[in-house]
């Protein structure tokens, strides 16, 4: 990939409004050959619905500043017959993909295609019924969120979720895949930050009860210091600043992680841990981040997004893709902003929200 177009020959001058800007990060001595009009990927991540049933605390959901849409199956498939190579899609963005009153009908219209679909769920809206869906339909993978194993924390932190009912839910999908003979995957996923890293253990043994193999474990995606934010961010971005991992807690977290290992592996869980310090970056000149050439980003109102951590379309957007009717989607993954991303990204000029980014830090 990145192999046609030397860096730099297709920098616009400017960005458009409501798009990245470019940071005055000193350039590498050498530009490297950089792919700026890239295939359109085989992995592509949708939102169904942009709003949510919950107000977790390190989520920009309730603060986005963009249109927050509910994706109609028409325009879905609209999107699907733009993209006859897809091979894998992830039916989520920012907000709760079971709010939408279609999923499963777009799990199964993916589907038949031949896409393998994967989902996040907090699990707060699983019902009985919907739980024989998750297990009996084409759906290969579903991620459940869980930021604790007690109440006290995980409440803190998903506000409006109530622990009990949500860990109901988990034994209930548990149950009807079991009963089922359903291969869906079922892993947890847990946010790391200072006031439940304690928990780890406690909720690999929970999801270890209810019969889930894996647990993934990651960081706050963006320290959200984003200079042009707008000032609806300063509490969530005050609230990350304050419960990222400090550094005077590493040591403490290294233990806490090879317990967590020892713990995993006696369970025979899966266990994926993130990194505690920033990964060495790459000495050559290659982009620090391979999503604006592998993965597509929608938001269920049609902005196209560089990549999932961008969240919303306030913060960063290539562009919506239903203004052009036919082949619109191809026309904002090779259009002017996503070009001029893709360039600064790979000179290493990045745009200030891959500065926040903990991936572009080396830390995701
Ligand atoms: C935005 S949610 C959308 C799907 C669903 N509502 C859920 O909570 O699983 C997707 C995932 O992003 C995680 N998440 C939310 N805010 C985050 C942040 N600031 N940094 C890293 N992950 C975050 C959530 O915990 C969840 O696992
Ligand atoms: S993390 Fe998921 S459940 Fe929590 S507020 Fe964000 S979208 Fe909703
Ligand atoms: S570095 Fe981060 S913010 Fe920038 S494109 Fe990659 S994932 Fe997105």
């Amino acid at each position: 990939m990145r192999k046609n177009l030397k860096l730099g020959a297709v920098v616009p001058d400017a960005v458009a409004p409501g798009a990245v800007t470019a940071s005055p990060c000193p350039a590498p001595a050498a530009a490297a050959p950089v792919e700026l009009y890239p295939p359109l990927p085989r992995f592509a991540q949708i939102e169904p619905v942009g709003r949510c049933n919950l107000a977790c605390r390190m989520c920009t959901v309730n603060d986005r500043g963009d249109a927050i849409g509910e994706m109609s199956l028409e325009r879905f498939t609209q999107l699907l017959d733009q993209m006859p190579g897809l091979q894998e899609l992830h039916l989520q963005g920012l907000g709760e993909p079971m709010l939408h009153p279609h999923f499963f009908d777009m799990v199964a219209l993916a589907a038949a295609r031949g896409i393998r679909v994967s989902a996040n769920t907090n699990l707060t809206l699983l019902t009985a019924a919907r739980a024989a869906r998750c297990v009996e339909g084409p759906l290969s993978a579903l991620s459940v969120s869980l930021d604790g194993a007690s109440a006290a924390v995980y409440e803190s932190i998903r506000r409006k979720a109530n622990f009990a009912k949500v860990v109901r839910n988990l034994g209930r999908l548990m149950q009807a895949r079991r009963e089922a003979g359903s291969t869906l995957e079922v892993r947890g996923v847990m946010v790391l930050m200072r006031h439940n890293a304690h928990e780890l253990p406690a909720l690999l043994r929970l999801l270890h009860a209810h019969g889930v193999p894996e647990l993934l474990v990651q960081r706050l995606s963006s320290d959200l210091q984003q200079p042009e934010l707008a000032a609806r961010y300063i509490p969530i971005r005050s609230y990350v600043n304050e419960h990222e991992l400090a550094e005077d807690e590493l040591p403490g977290l290294e233990s806490l992680f090879a317990e967590s290992r020892a713990l995993a592996a006696q369970l025979g869980m899966r266990l994926n841990l993130p990194r505690l310090r920033p990964r060495a970056q790459r000495q050559s000149t290659g982009p620090r981040c391979d999503w604006p050439w592998e993965q597509l980003y929608i938001t269920a109102a049609g902005q196209m997004l560089p990549c999932c951590m961008a969240a919303s379309a306030d913060r960063a957007t290539f562009g919506d893709v239903f203004e052009q009717p036919v082949d619109g989607l191809r026309a904002r993954w090779h259009g002017e902003q996503a070009v001029a991303l893709r360039a600064a990204l790979a000179a290493d000029t990045p745009p200030s929200l891959c500065r926040s980014c903990a991936l572009y830090r080396g830390m995701f």
